[in-house]
């Protein structure tokens, strides 16, 4: 198949199109590389420098005779978002907007879409949060993926567009951007490995659903399936807290080092766990990868990528 991949020289769009390029699909890439690395872009995708929004990918996806768009491009910070929501918006929900709609006058078949499970839901209800809990984002980041989830159900049934939603949890593992306000594994990682304490916000005892990197893109290879249609969690349904993790990578690390802490954010939700029974029965995923087998390879792999 031909496939663009959005975002595909970020953290989990680079491997998903690693991915994709090993079952032999044909890869096209878009990305303005704001926060993707170019040495992530797989040499055998063809590569267009873009923004999602530009008015050229139009032409690239016609040109390209794209079938499925597998849409990872976005803002992901939470904490950007609440500082700048228009621009949060720009980017994930005009930038989508358009998109889909290239995907109407290209006659692309299939979309699938990078979503928060982490975000979506805001404090929850029940845990863990299947996909027919309640919607209640925290967060503007939260509110563009809901939003946008939104059209999609439009697009599918005016258009008889096939949509893929994938919620994912927190993931993490290699490539992904220690530099940024989001990743706390790989930021945990790059100070720890320059000899500073990890920075905790709030008393760490917020929890995630930490899932790994290798994992989520097993999904996002099974969502290419012709009968795979629908909102699915992409989680591990276990709760891991901030200092839980802290504790993990500081061991990995031998460091004996004290965590810092600072003021905790408002918008930022106490705990998040996903149901992903749905994806399991579905379509047979689950998560191989646990969380401290997931820590060790993604602590190595920046300790192998110092620089
Ligand atoms: N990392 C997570 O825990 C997580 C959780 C839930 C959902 N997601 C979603 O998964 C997707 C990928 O996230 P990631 O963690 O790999 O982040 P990332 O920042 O590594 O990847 C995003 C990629 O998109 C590119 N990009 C951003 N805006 C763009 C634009 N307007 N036009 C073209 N390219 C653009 C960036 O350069 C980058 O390569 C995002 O949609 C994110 O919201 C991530």
């Amino acid at each position: 198949m031909n496939i663009l991949v959005t975002g595909g020289a970020g953290f989990i769009g680079s491997q998903v199109a690693d991915a994709y390029i090993e079952h032999d699909h044909h890869v096209v890439i878009i990305d303005n590389l704001s926060t993707g690395q170019k040495e992530f872009i797989n040499s055998k995708a063809v590569f267009y420098e873009a923004d999602i929004t530009d008015p050229s990918v139009a032409e690239i996806i016609k040109s390209e005779n794209i079938q499925v768009i597998n849409h990872h491009a976005a803002q992901i910070s939470v904490h950007d978002s609440v500082k700048d929501p228009v621009a949060d918006a720009k980017s994930n929900i005009i930038g989508t907007l358009q998109l889909l709609q290239h995907t109407v006058s290209s006659g692309v078949g299939k979309f699938i879409f990078a979503s928060t499970g982490g975000a979506i839901y805001g404090e929850q209800d029940y845990f863990p949060a299947d996909e027919e809990h309640p919607l209640k984002p925290t967060s503007p980041y939260g509110l563009s993926k809901l939003s946008v989830e939104g059209y999609l159900r439009f697009y599918q049934e005016q258009y008889g567009l096939s949509t893929t939603v994938l919620r994912y949890g927190n993931v993490f593992g290699p490539r992904q951007n220690p530099h940024g306000e989001a990743g706390v594994v790989a930021i945990f990682c790059n100070r720890l490995l320059k000899d500073q304490a990890p920075v905790i916000n709030g008393d760490g005892e917020q929890t995630r659903d930490y899932v790994f990197v290798r994992d989520v893109v097993r999904a996002n290879v099974m969502a290419l399936g012709p009968d795979c249609s629908g909102i699915f969690n992409v989680g591990t349904g276990r709760e891991a807290t901030v200092n839980e993790l802290a504790r993990s990578l500081l061991q990995r690390a031998g460091s004996d080092i004290a965590p810092q802490y600072a003021p905790g954010r408002g918008y930022e939700q106490r705990r998040s766990c996903l149901d992903c029974k749905k994806i399991k029965d579905s379509l047979a995923w689950e998560p191989k990868v646990s969380l401290e087998e997931g820590l060790v390879e993604t602590y190595k792999f920046f300790t192998n990528n110092k620089n």
